[in-house]
């Protein structure tokens, strides 16, 4: 039986980092669903046409394309995951991946509403914007890629805007979700506290 952790929020508010926190932790596996956008709406950029085509056809190797992480990617990302067709075509990428996994940790958008509602542990990670802002920006820098804080800010509020009014899976917190503030909390006080919340869980069910 396997045991998943389904971490959703919006841009920036530490998700990755806390999913992967207790990935290590656990020795669960991980996955970054936001990659399979990003992956799509790199496609996108670059000309292709039949994004449902592409998400169909995703696997490892394109998830780890070292523009993915770039601000124009983001956007593009955001643009495709409106797209029904190629959400359609990424649901069973992400349930397989649960499926064959003893342990499973995955952040996204819609992982607790859409891709797996039965999740063993539901997270709803936030921060303010500005903090995100902040940490976006930062994290931009380290990667070598420089932009004033206002357009930073700027951008994630629409895509906050663009994942939240979707049509389809927007971003939402579900019923049974547990929230967790990062705004105030250094990596490591939040990575605990998401640590603790899985372990709990896990006493209570053996896997
Ligand atoms: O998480 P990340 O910021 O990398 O995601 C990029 C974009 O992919 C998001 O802004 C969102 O539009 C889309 N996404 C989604 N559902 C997910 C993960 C990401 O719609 N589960």
């Amino acid at each position: 039986m396997s045991f998943a952790v389904a971490v959703d929020g919006p841009a920036a508010a530490g998700k990755g980092t806390i999913a992967q926190a207790i990935a290590e932790h656990f020795d669960f596996q991980y996955l970054d669903t936001g990659l399979l956008y990003r992956a799509v709406g790199l496609a996108h950029l670059h000309g292709f046409k039949n994004l449902q085509k592409v998400a169909q056809k995703l696997d490892q190797q394109s998830l780890m394309h070292p523009m993915l992480r770039t601000p124009a990617v983001s956007k593009a990302a955001s643009e495709v995951a409106k797209i029904a067709e190629v959400r359609a075509a990424l649901v069973n990428f992400q349930r397989e991946f649960i499926k064959r996994s003893k342990g499973a940790v995955l952040d996204g958008r819609d992982i607790s509403t859409v891709i797996c509602p039965n999740a063993d542990v539901k997270l709803y990670v936030f921060a303010n914007q500005k903090i995100r802002a902040k940490r976006r920006q930062m994290e931009l820098k380290n990667r070598g890629i420089s932009v004033d804080l206002k357009k930073v800010q700027n951008d994630l509020r629409m895509r906050d805007d663009v994942d939240m009014k979707r049509v389809e899976a927007p971003l939402q917190i579900a019923s049974d979700s547990i929230r967790l503030d990062t705004s105030t909390l250094s990596v490591k006080a939040a990575n605990q506290q998401a640590i603790e919340i899985v372990n709990q869980k896990l006493n209570t069910k053996s896997i």
